[in-house]
This record gives C-alpha cells, structure tokens and sequence, in this order.
C-alpha cells in the first residue's frame, strides 16, 4: 500500500514542497489549513501533476477544542496513516508580542496547538506500532534573542516535546524527526531585514522527505545551520546578552 500522509498547515511554501515531494514519490495526502480555497487549488494542482489521491479538511491550531474530532475525521477518510508532517507556524511581531494577549497567539499556534493534534497523532501512531511524526520547528529555537524570542520560546519548547514524544515512541516502532530550517524564503519571512543564507521552500520540502530514508532524529536545514547554531549556543551567555541579535 502507498504512504498515506496527513499535512498540517498544508498551505505553507515549506508544507507545499513537502506535499510535492511526498506525492512525487506516490503518496496519498491530506492537506490541512484554516484556508479552504487556497487547499483545494493545492489539492487539484497535486493531484493533476502526480495522479494521486489528495484529500482535504479545515484545521485551526488555535482551535484545540476541535482537534479531537478533526483528527478522527482524518482518519475515517484516510485509514492506516503512514505519517504527519506539522508544519503550520506563525512568526508574529516580536515587540507586539511582548504584550501577552498578542504573545499568546505566537504561543498557542507554534507550541499549544502543535502539542494538543500531535497527543492525538502519537496515540494513534503508538497503538498502530508504526508511523513517523515530521515536526517543523527552527533554529530559533535553540537560543533566545531579543529579535524573536517569543517565536524562539515556542518553538524551543517544540523542539523539547517532540524530543520527549521521540523518547516515548521510539520503542513502539514510530520515527519522530524533528525539522530545524534556518532562513527560508517563504511569506514568513518576506521583507524581514538581516536574513542571510536563505533556501528555497523546494530545497527544503526534499531534504524533509528524504530524512525518512535516513536515521537522524533532528536535521537542521539546510545542514550548515547545525554549524551555526553550534557556535551560537556555546557563546558564554555574560557575552551573548551583551550583543544586539
Ligand atoms: N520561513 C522560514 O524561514 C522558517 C524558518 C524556520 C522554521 N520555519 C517553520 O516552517 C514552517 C512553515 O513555515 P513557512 O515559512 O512555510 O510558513 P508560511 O508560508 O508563512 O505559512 C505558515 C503556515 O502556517 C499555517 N498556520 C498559521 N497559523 C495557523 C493556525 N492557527 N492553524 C492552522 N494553520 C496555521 C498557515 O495556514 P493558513 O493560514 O492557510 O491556515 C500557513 O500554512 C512553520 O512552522 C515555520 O515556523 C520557517
């Protein structure tokens, strides 16, 4: 049977390249977003291009009251899911977001949300005794900076829970990959000043299909970032708190 794959945030540059990567190597996808239109022209184009079953549903991250039942819907119509790629996301504005009622949204659609679909993914992945669980997180997760460390703090915590989710299913025969891109060029990033060494969201979406034929649990995309973010956590923090990043 072909790989049934569930898509979170399907509407993302980065979440549209792994769609194609996916269905170029003949999967089955559910596409899921707050936007229908915009998934149903994701949903035809995908599935004119590579002739495969492409479904859709709506999903809010935000919305944690109905993941329950958005997750069995998935389910019904798209029995013995291979895999979830999360890849929904939102940057926000780091000064608003040091106002807690805007904060929390960078909170709740990076983190919260992301924990309540995955505890539903990984219950049905564990009793399934196989799946693997793709979850795109940053490298500005791995330490805070003034410019972005709400986004940072949220997507830190990601990092950690996967990282448990990891330790917990790994003896149930589920893969959790965690995904950790630097600067890509997506709507996310559009027009932010100081990017350097910025992906395409195709060269990306591959490199996310392709960790499955590979045995790392985190990969930095592309890999130098491994590198920088090396150098980076090891800056003694009586400096790091001293530089304007
Ligand atoms: N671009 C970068 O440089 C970069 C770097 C590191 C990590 N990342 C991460 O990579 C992932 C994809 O990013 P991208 O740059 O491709 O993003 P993007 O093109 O800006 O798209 C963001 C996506 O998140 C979805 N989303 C936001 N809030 C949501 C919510 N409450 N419920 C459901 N979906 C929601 C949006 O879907 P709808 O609006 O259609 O619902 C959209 O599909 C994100 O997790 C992001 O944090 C990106």
């Amino acid at each position: 049977m072909s790989e049934r794959v569930l898509i979170l945030g399907a509407t993302s540059a980065i979440a549209r390249a792994t769609a194609a990567a996916f269905a170029a190597r003949g999967a089955a996808l559910y596409l899921a977003s707050r936007d229908a239109d915009e998934l149903q022209r994701i949903a035809a184009d995908l599935r004119l291009r590579y002739d495969v079953e492409v479904r859709y549903g709506l999903f809010d991250a935000e919305a944690t009251e109905s993941h329950e039942a958005f997750f069995k819907s998935v389910i019904q119509h798209m029995p013995t899911l291979s895999g979830v790629v999360l890849a929904f996301g939102y940057l926000g504005n780091q000064q608003a977001a040091q106002d807690f009622s805007v904060g929390a949204k960078v909170i709740t659609s990076n983190f919260t949300g992301a924990v309540s679909i995955l505890s539903h993914c990984a219950n049905y992945f564990e009793t399934l005794q196989s799946g693997f669980i793709i979850g795109i997180s940053s490298v500005a997760g791995d330490r805070g900076r003034q410019s972005n460390y709400m986004y940072g703090a949220a997507k830190g915590a990601l990092s950690l829970y996967l990282q448990g989710l990891r330790n917990r299913l790994f003896v149930r025969g589920v893969r959790v990959i965690t995904i950790k891109p630097g600067f890509v060029d997506t709507a996310m990033t559009f027009g932010l000043p100081g990017l350097f060494l910025v992906a395409s969201p195709q060269h990306i979406g591959e490199r996310i299909v392709a960790t499955l034929g590979k045995s790392a649990d985190v990969v930095y995309l592309p890999s130098f970032w491994r590198y920088i973010m090396l150098i980076i956590k090891h800056i003694p923090e009586p400096v790091f708190k001293r530089m304007k990043l």
